[in-house]
């Protein structure tokens, strides 16, 4: 059976999944990013070893590599300055990851972009020309699909949504300048948020019971679930911030659906509530009630994976 090998780099984990032509993930595997440090080869040496093991296992039959990372660059294929990863200015990772499979057809794209093209190809983007896909995880991130096609942009980077600015004398970013919207609604700019609120309302709030530094994004989902007013109030503050901003890009590029998609939407309607009300009163009259806002449809754990895979399925398909 053809399968291609997808492959999301985070901060913390690499994962790999052998996905089929139709979506579907077969097997996967893990192992963590920064085992190695700086030392690439050394991590290349793994990630190889565990796309192997994979294929051998499954008796597949591998048919390309598709590659989800933070600023990534479609055009080279190599990580450019990532913020969160260890490995510092430009990564050739295609070239060097082709010396352990020469055979086969290696890509390498933005992770947020990735998601979109999963999106447009095994998920709830099949049927649309125009939406957008936003990753909400330790960064935040994003994939334009206009006019049935991904936008890259003259330098393959185009889309980062998460470093256009909400406040300009607001929170410092990983990317060195101030109030992206990134510093906001991503897992660790939800607990700043929380930690605000807390330092105004701390007495309202079993969120004061917790160290700040094992405070997540998760823990405050679930007290807001039960009913904490504090941390309602970090959903409805995060959910305004990212409504607005999606305005914005409405009245850019236009699009039928915002598809959300990384760790943080699993907080569901407590998120997506308060972002639907907040972008629908800032957009221009002109695209009132015409655009609507999900969930991702991929699989939570699998969607980065499938987004990496189907940047080779998209070609030979
Ligand atoms: C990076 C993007 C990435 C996003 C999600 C941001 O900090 O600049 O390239 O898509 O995080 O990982
Ligand atoms: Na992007
Ligand atoms: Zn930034």
């Amino acid at each position: 059976k053809d399968i291609v090998a997808g492959i999301d780099i985070g901060g913390t984990n690499s994962e790999v999944g052998l996905v089929d032509n139709e979506g579907n993930v077969l097997d996967r595997a893990s192992m963590k990013t920064r085992a190695h440090g700086k030392d690439f080869s050394a991590y290349l040496e793994d990630l190889s070893r565990l796309i192997n093991d994979l294929v051998k296992t499954n008796a597949v039959s591998l048919v390309g590599i598709g590659i989800g990372a933070p600023n990534g660059n479609i055009n080279n294929g190599s990580i450019e300055h990532a913020p969160n990863l260890d490995w510092k200015g430009i990564v050739p990772f295609c070239e060097k990851l082709q010396v352990h499979f020469p055979e086969i057809p290696i890509r390498l794209t933005n992770d947020a972009n990735a998601a979109a093209l999963g999106e447009k190809l095994f998920g709830n983007g099949k049927m649309i020309d125009n939406f957008l896909t936003i990753t909400l995880g330790t960064g935040v991130g994003s994939g334009f699909i206009v006019n049935g096609q991904l936008m890259y942009g003259h330098d393959g980077m185009a889309g980062e949504a998460g470093h256009t600015v909400v406040d300009p004398n607001g929170r410092v970013c990983g990317c060195g300048r101030r109030g992206c919207l990134e510093t906001y609604v991503s897992a660790s700019g939800i607990v700043r948020t929380a930690a605000e609120q807390l330092s105004i309302h701390h007495f309202q709030s079993k969120l004061a019971d917790i160290p700040f530094s094992e405070l997540e994004s998760k823990t405050i989902a679930d007290l807001a679930a039960k009913g904490d007013v504090v941390a309602q109030k970090v959903f409805e503050i995060t959910g305004r911030t990212l409504g607005m901003k999606l305005a914005d890009f409405v009245a850019i590029t236009s699009p039928k659906a915002i598809f959300i998609a990384g760790g943080v939407v699993n907080a569901g309607e407590l998120l997506l509530k308060p972002v639907r009300e907040h972008m629908e009163a800032n957009l221009l009259s002109i695209y009132k009630g015409k655009v609507r806002i999900e969930k991702s449809g991929l699989p939570g754990i699998d969607s980065a994976i499938l987004g990496a895979a189907a940047l080779i399925w998209s070609q030979n398909k």
